[in-house]
């Protein structure tokens, strides 16, 4: 089991993780606590009996439907009242057992009520163990732009049990795949270990030493730049382009469009010569073990979302993270038009080489 902190300068964050961690750290966090669980349809079906006896004794379960298309305002509006409604206090606790969905509305949720109740985060998918549970950040999705309403609220604990990964399917392995190898382009010593590991990505042994790392590469980051005002902006490597695909092509996993985002912003950065041709193709080979990357006839089309996402500057720049060099990335701004431009150049290329 191992220990992790972020150390923002208005609260410590705790990370638990390992391998057995649920049962050794959950029942001092819940004792003579009153706690609101929020999951969702899928974990309460499979983990209804762990859920029926670890943590509705201690007080209310809401499930909100699995799946991205709940975390919109209806649900959120349904979530705090049954807050109010159980007469959840301030002192209370919001207890998130979920993926990246239900995380970020549970998050969102406790950070409003009453202006902010105590938030544990219990991961259950891959991709929230090694990125989404850890940093704080709360969002829905608002007249279909992605984590546009939001807000920063540290949770207290945040207990990572690789137990939960038994049950997920394959689809969401690869999902969290998508923010690992995001990791790769931001350390050099993630990038090795996943080198050194491209056959066995998803062995269990592989994923539970490499969630500790990722988790603590974003912990450092987090507690050095909280806010996003500088280094933070890097996790979201690939993201500027992959939000942009998921909303428009609406077909795969999170975590997969990451890696597309990833796989065409790559391209941006070696045509504009800020990526070495060799160091992007390390990435590019590590991506398209996991995911195969489409030739979007239409990504100008779907770039246009990009002109929305909050990480934007405005004024018509689109913002993406390009990796520079093992372990470092830095910020790209381009023209929309400029931007689109490239990604179809992207695509034509992709059209090719497929042919
Ligand atoms: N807050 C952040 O910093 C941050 C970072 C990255 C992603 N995100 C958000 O995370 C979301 C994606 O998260 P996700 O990929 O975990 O999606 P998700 O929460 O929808 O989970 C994926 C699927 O797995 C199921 N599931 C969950 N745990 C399971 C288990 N143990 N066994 C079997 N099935 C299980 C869920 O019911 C769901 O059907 C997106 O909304 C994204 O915007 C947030």
């Amino acid at each position: 089991m191992k220990e992790i902190d972020i150390n923002t300068p208005s609260v410590t964050s705790k990370i638990h993780c390992g391998e057995g961690v649920l049962d050794k750290v959950l029942p001092k966090v819940l004792s003579g606590r009153h706690i609101f669980t929020i999951t969702d349809s899928n974990v309460n079906r499979l983990y209804g009996e762990f859920i029926a006896q670890k943590l509705a004794p201690h007080g209310e379960v809401h499930v909100i439907p699995a799946g991205e298309k709940s975390k919109n305002y209806t649900c959120l509006a349904r979530i705090l009242k049954h807050m109010l409604h159980s007469g959840l206090k301030r002192c209370d606790t919001v207890v998130a057992l979920g993926g990246g969905v239900v995380g970020d509305i549970a998050g969102l949720a406790a950070s409003l009520y009453m202006r902010g109740v105590h938030l544990v985060q219990v991961p259950t998918t891959l991709l929230a163990q090694v990125d989404s549970s850890v940093g704080g950040k709360t969002a829905i999705d608002f007249c279909g732009v992605k984590n546009i309403v939001g807000t920063f609220y540290q949770p207290e604990t945040v207990i990572v049990d690789p137990l939960f990964l038994s049950t997920l399917p394959a689809r969401e392995i690869r999902c969290g795949l998508g923010e690992i190898i995001k990791y790769g382009g931001l350390s050099a010593s993630i990038l090795e270990k996943l080198e050194k590991n491209t056959k066995n990505l998803s062995s269990e042994i592989f994923l539970k030493d490499i969630t500790y790392d990722c988790i603590s590469h974003k912990a450092d980051v987090v507690t050095r730049d909280e806010r996003e005002s500088g280094l933070r902006k890097t996790l979201n490597l690939g993201h500027t382009t992959g939000h942009a695909f998921e909303l428009y092509y609406k077909r795969k996993s999170h975590g997969e469009y990451v890696l597309i985002g990833m796989y065409y912003e790559l391209f941006i950065a070696v045509e504009r010569g800020i990526c070495p041709p060799e160091y992007a193709k390390r990435l590019l080979s590590l991506i398209k073990r996991v995911v195969s990357v489409p030739a979007y006839a239409d990504a100008d089309r779907a770039c246009a979302a990009a002109a929305y996402d909050k990480k934007n500057v405005g004024g018509g720049e689109i913002s993406i993270i390009v990796p520079v060099c093992p372990g470092k990335a830095a910020e790209l701004r381009l023209g929309a038009d400029e931007y689109s431009a490239l990604i179809m150049q992207c695509a034509r290329s992709l059209a090719e080489e497929k042919q």
